[in-house]
């Protein structure tokens, strides 16, 4: 390979169809084809189609001088043409199996079309409710998080990367990007390294040892170093601590980005840091291809390090089956017959209707009885169908989702009266008399309120997490016609709605559910499905308490004993004097159709040595007249540490299904692992000495038993 062919293998351009990031001159795909046969492009993303991906890698086969075959990338972040609910939403449900099971399916419809690169499973912790791309994540906690990250590799990557409904994975963003400051995305990561390894990169390291073939860097500094020219990052934690052999390629631009961020001088510079520190792939930034060549020729960046990232291109085109077949993955066969099929979307449904999150049910009006109810559907998303699939959805078909009003009047047997009620975001009130009206015909209303897909996802921070004031009002003016009021909350953040938490009868959190979002919802409404998903990141009671999530620690001052008892001490205590330090709704939290009793706690054990493990054992009974799904939770406290610890840490969990009346036993398995942290000298270590360990529905309704854990 030439100098400029090695170069070439690491550029990585946008196509045309959209842009996922600040618009570059060279963004001109007619000149695709001779680049490719210039041997001066990787590949290409945000492409789609079995005939265009086969013409040009057609080209790179057979008119470039080396003929290596093209990656084609594409961020199918929840599905393809079917869409699926958001990532958040999945990770309501809790479900790994069926969290795969979507990806595996977004994988198939993304290979019958030409793509072979996912930029995703996105792993950052997202703890801000304020930042956008929480709606991408899988919420606020560590383990959960790296769990469902390795179940979407796990669905996205298959058995072996080179057959041809399979593609490769990329674990992003590297790393911390879902800490910024002030909730602002791109904004500067600044945290202890004790916390950035305790809290945020276990779980990209969880991905990664599923199996990811690629990382992506992330926008931010951290600690003062852009991710894209981090060393520690890139070599000392990804390559020497976790053993990764994979591709690393930058977020978009985000090499020529470190000028910006002002540590390095130019774009020359950036790229030199960048190939150094580890970055082998540019994506959009035009920095390698310009400059590598002059920086290798002067010595600046030794040989060997291009040609370890050239490599590690090279190698994941191999793994692919590319260089055995550059035509795998463009078969138009499997193009007509592999993408948006029904037994995909009764996929999409069952994912829609296993993330729903029942947050309030008063004198269970939900379900919704069949008989001569009347019910008015009123709000902007009620008849909305694009904004159902949420954000990220590039290459989904805007029209295709089903409505909420659809989805209802497919199932009620009674007429659905509707009502628009007000625009998503305009404070416009000129739509409230007609919805009152409808509203004032009704038995029961139902208001369809929330967040459009633009208003979560990538640069979409918001400063004010609650609803728009024209929805609020609406729903203020519809309370007080006295008609029984039940929410559909459509958000890809936590929502600030004290006001609707207090006067609602019911809410459902339906997040950006997908194609069959308006079907899922009916399903749900109607009780043909007994919600069972819970809140995979706490919804707080008003944006002043943001960053607010369930592993907060004790202080020297707590506002509630470690039992939850209020402390002695009423002034001098960490509280706010204008809102409770609790969230509105807390993580883990969830209703159902039917009640779950927890009792029969126990424990094998009262303590455990070594590598013993102690079993907990927990009887779960159906004490309701229904079917449903419970999501039983395990958490662990460490009392006395040689560094502060949260009160509680998620360890376990199992989602069961009971009958009416019936009960199961479910029993975890505490051991050494489960007792890690990280301490001061930044080592993982489980330190001797007592424990809890908490068994429940939620972080709030927990039941608990001392265990020592013993060193010797
Ligand atoms: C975007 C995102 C990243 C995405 C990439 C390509 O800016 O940060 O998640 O994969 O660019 O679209």
């Amino acid at each position: 390979m030439t100098l400029q062919e090695k170069v070439g293998q690491l550029n990585f351009p946008v196509g045309d169809l959209f842009m996922t990031g600040p618009t570059m001159e060279t963004t001109q795909s007619d000149k695709f084809d001779d680049q490719i046969r210039e041997g001066k492009i990787t590949g290409i993303f945000n492409i789609y189609g079995a005939s265009y991906t086969h013409r040009l890698q057609k080209i790179a086969k057979e008119e470039s001088r080396l003929g290596i075959p093209l990656l084609m990338g594409a961020d199918v972040i929840h599905g393809l043409k079917t869409i699926f609910p958001i990532p958040l939403a999945e990770a309501a449900s809790w479900d790994l199996a069926l969290i795969e099971k979507t990806a595996r399916i977004a994988a198939i419809e993304s290979t019958a079309v030409g793509i072979n690169f996912n930029f995703a499973p996105m792993c950052d912790i997202g703890l801000d409710a304020r930042w956008g791309r929480v709606a991408e994540g899988a919420g606020e906690d560590t383990y959960l998080t790296g769990m469902i990250s390795a179940a979407r590799v796990r669905g996205f990557q298959g058995e072996k990367l080179s057959d041809a409904d399979t593609l490769a994975a990329c674990v992003k963003h590297m790393a911390a990007y879902g800490a910024p400051e002030g909730g602002r995305d791109y904004n500067s990561v600044d945290m202890s390294e004790r916390r950035l390894r305790e809290t945020y990169l276990p779980a990209y390291q969880k991905a990664i040892d599923a199996g990811a073939a690629t990382v992506m860097t992330s926008f931010n500094d951290l600690n003062g170093v852009p991710c894209t020219g981090n060393s520690f990052l890139l070599k000392k934690i990804l390559r020497e601590e976790w053993g990764f052999k994979g591709m690393v390629v930058s977020d978009w631009a985000s090499i020529s980005e470190m000028a910006v961020h002002g540590t390095a001088k130019d774009h020359s510079d950036a790229a030199k840091q960048a190939i150094l520190a580890g970055t082998d792939m540019d994506m959009m930034a035009d920095a390698y291809i310009n400059f590598l060549p002059g920086l290798v020729e002067s010595g600046e960046v030794p040989l060997e390090i291009l040609d370890e990232a050239v490599y590690n291109v090279l190698k994941l085109k191999y793994d692919l089956g590319l260089f055995d077949n550059a035509y795998l993955y463009s078969n138009e066969v499997t193009e007509q017959t592999k993408v948006f099929s029904a037994e995909h979307l009764a996929i999409s449904r069952e994912m829609a209707e296993k993330s729903i999150v029942l947050l309030k049910n008063e004198n269970q009006i939900l379900p919704l009885k069949q008989s001569s109810q009347k019910i008015a559907l009123i709000g902007p998303l009620a008849n909305n169908r694009p904004d159902m699939n949420g954000t990220w959805s590039f290459f989904a078909d805007a029209n295709a989702p089903v409505t909420m009003l659809e989805g209802l009047q497919n199932l009620s047997k009674n007429e659905v009266l509707f009502a628009e009620g007000c625009a998503l975001y305009e404070s416009t009130e000129d739509k409230f008399e007609e919805a009152i009206t409808v509203a004032s015909q009704a038995d029961v209303v139902i208001l369809a309120l929330g967040e459009s897909a633009v208003m979560n996802g990538e640069a979409a921070s918001r400063t004010d997490i609650g609803l728009p004031d024209n929805q609020l009002e609406l729903a203020k003016r519809i309370h007080a016609l006295g008609k029984p009021i039940i929410v559909l909350l459509s958000c890809g953040r936590p929502m600030a709605i004290p006001w609707l938490a207090q006067n609602a009868n019911a809410i459902l959190v339906t997040w950006a559910l997908g194609t069959e979002a308006g079907n899922a919802i009916a399903n749900v409404v109607y009780g043909n499905v007994n919600p069972s998903a819970k809140l995979p990141i706490t919804f707080p009671r008003n944006v002043g308490q943001v960053p607010i999530h369930y592993q907060m620690k004790n202080t020297g001052r707590p506002y509630l004993g470690l039992n939850n008892e209020p402390a002695s001490e009423r002034i001098y205590v960490s509280k706010y004097r204008d809102s409770p330090n609790s969230p509105q709704f807390p993580f883990g939290f969830g209703l159902s159709y039917t009640r779950f009793k927890y009792s029969g706690l126990e424990a094998s054990a009262d303590r455990i040595t070594n590598d013993e493990r102690l079993k907990i054992s927990v009887t779960i009974t159906n004490m309701g007249e229904r079917e449903g799904e419970e999501i039983v939770q395990c958490y662990i406290r460490d009392v006395v540490a040689s560094v502060t610890q949260p009160l509680l840490k998620l360890r376990k969990f199992a989602k069961i299904k009971l009958k009416a009346k019936a009960h199961q036993v479910v029993t975890f398995e505490i051991g050494r692992d489960d007792l890690l942290l990280v301490n001061n000298d930044m080592q993982w270590v489980a330190e001797a000495g007592e424990f809890k360990v908490f068994v429940g529905p939620n972080t709030l309704d927990l039941q608990s038993l001392n265990f020592e854990y013993q060193i010797n």
